[in-house]
């Protein structure tokens, strides 16, 4: 590039990458472009349709010429729905005032990041995490401080890893469950026993919720604000419909806290995007007041899939892998694998190992240092059946090549 005076980029920017899994997605959709047959596990979405009702419902929006502005922080009808959801679910009463749509869930983590986090704050982020938290904490100034988990303990932060995160910067910490990468949810207890760290300190709470209704086993999610009511005032609930109505490209989320916190990301949102697209609350407004079936539904499909590709990674010798209560991810540990592959395949680390099978079978996933956790790959499960069966054996064959016992 050249180096002209207009040519410089904020330097906001220097510290903040762009997303590593949108990355391997466009490339992987680059080369399907070009003919090659690739085999996709690294959509972070349902590969399933939107359903039917809630897309009649944003026909009718248009029909009706709901086409317009609206309130910045979303329509009456669908704030209260969001309240009527969060209220059923996790048994805590929020009121409308309480909570902002936005356009996703990202752009609400990204307004509280924008809107309450400054300079010289700490973000206390478990890894493996989601790769957008230290971003966005670094596009607020702040500085992530990351907080390694361990497979032992099914990668969730126990109260004395917390307690050793925390001083006097902390501003908030970052809870994500069921997690992205890893699947991992914390239960009823492990939820209390770090609240009760957290109790003493004046740090806030941001819980990221985004698949809550996709979990398995029997596992039953639950949510830090109704374990720990008492810190209510210091919560802030990011949800949205993308996952569990299989509605990411439509562009809805919120999020939920006190009235003075709701009030401030308001004035963010109010200066960027203004309104979530009207007719796409329309339909997230539908998907929430709609009978529920089909969150069952894909729910269910999601657990078949899981186990079907627990069991064909654990098949490949070397891999070891958790068997996830939630999400759609799998989070295997290659570093044994990449351990005893030929030397001459030059691949030492899980991003060379995720080129590899990207050029090699053809099957897209995404390397764990991108989420904090190198020697790791994560698989999403969200993609039919066959493709699971197909790719894991390309991954298998692509791997016999490059071991030395062949
Ligand atoms: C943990 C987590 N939170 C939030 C999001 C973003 O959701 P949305 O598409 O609603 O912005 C994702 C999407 O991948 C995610 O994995």
């Amino acid at each position: 590039m050249t180096n002209t005076a207009y040519s410089r980029i904020a330097r906001r920017l220097d510290a903040v990458r762009p997303s590593p899994t949108l990355a391997i997605t466009a490339r992987a959709a680059e080369l399907k472009a070009a003919g090659i047959d690739v085999l996709s596990f690294s959509a972070g979405e349902p590969d399933f349709p939107t359903p039917e009702h809630i897309c009649a419902a944003a026909r009718r929006a248009i029909d009706e010429g709901f086409t317009k502005y609206t309130a910045v922080g979303g329509i009456p009808e669908l704030r209260k729905a969001i309240a009527t959801n969060i209220e059923t679910r996790f048994g805590v009463r929020y009121g409308p005032a309480e909570i902002a749509v936005t356009v996703g869930a990202k752009h609400a983590l990204f307004n509280v990041a924008y809107a309450l986090y400054e300079p010289g704050d700490e973000i206390v982020i478990p890894a493996p995490y989601w790769v957008t938290y230290p971003e966005h904490a670094r596009l607020a100034g702040a500085d992530p401080v990351v907080v390694p988990t361990a497979a032992e303990n099914r990668f969730k932060m126990r109260p004395a890893d917390l307690e050793r995160a925390l001083g006097p910067r902390t501003r908030a910490v970052i809870l994500s469950t069921p997690s992205n990468p890893t699947g991992a949810a914390y239960d009823e207890r492990e939820l209390a026993a770090l609240a009760e760290v957290l109790a003493p300190t004046s740090a806030l709470v941001v819980t990221d919720e985004i698949y809550a209704s996709l979990t398995y086993g029997g596992f039953r999610h639950r949510s830090f604000v109704s374990v720990a009511p008492q810190m209510k005032d210091r919560v802030l609930l990011v949800d949205g419909v993308s996952k569990s109505y299989a509605m990411t490209g439509w562009r809805i989320g919120w999020v939920a806290g006190p009235r003075h916190f709701i009030e401030a990301i308001l004035t963010v949102q109010s200066q960027a995007t203004s309104n979530p697209t009207s007719i796409a609350q329309r339909a997230a407004l539908e998907a929430l007041v709609a009978p529920q079936d089909c969150v069952e539904e894909m729910r269910r499909r999601f657990e078949v899939r899981r186990d079907l590709m627990l069991e064909g990674l654990l098949a490949i010798p070397g891999v070891r892998c958790l068997a996830p209560d939630g999400a759609f991810y799998v989070f295997p540990d290659f570093s044994e694998v990449i351990a005893k592959l030929d030397p001459a395949a030059r691949i030492g680390n899980d991003t060379e190992l995720a080129a590899y099978f990207l050029e090699e079978a053809r099957v897209a996933v995404v390397p764990g240092e991108a989420f904090g956790a190198p020697g790791h790959l994560r698989l999403s499960y969200a993609t039919g059946e066959a493709t699971i069966r197909e790719g894991l054996d390309r991954m298998r064959k692509s791997l016999q090549k490059i071991h030395p016992a062949g």
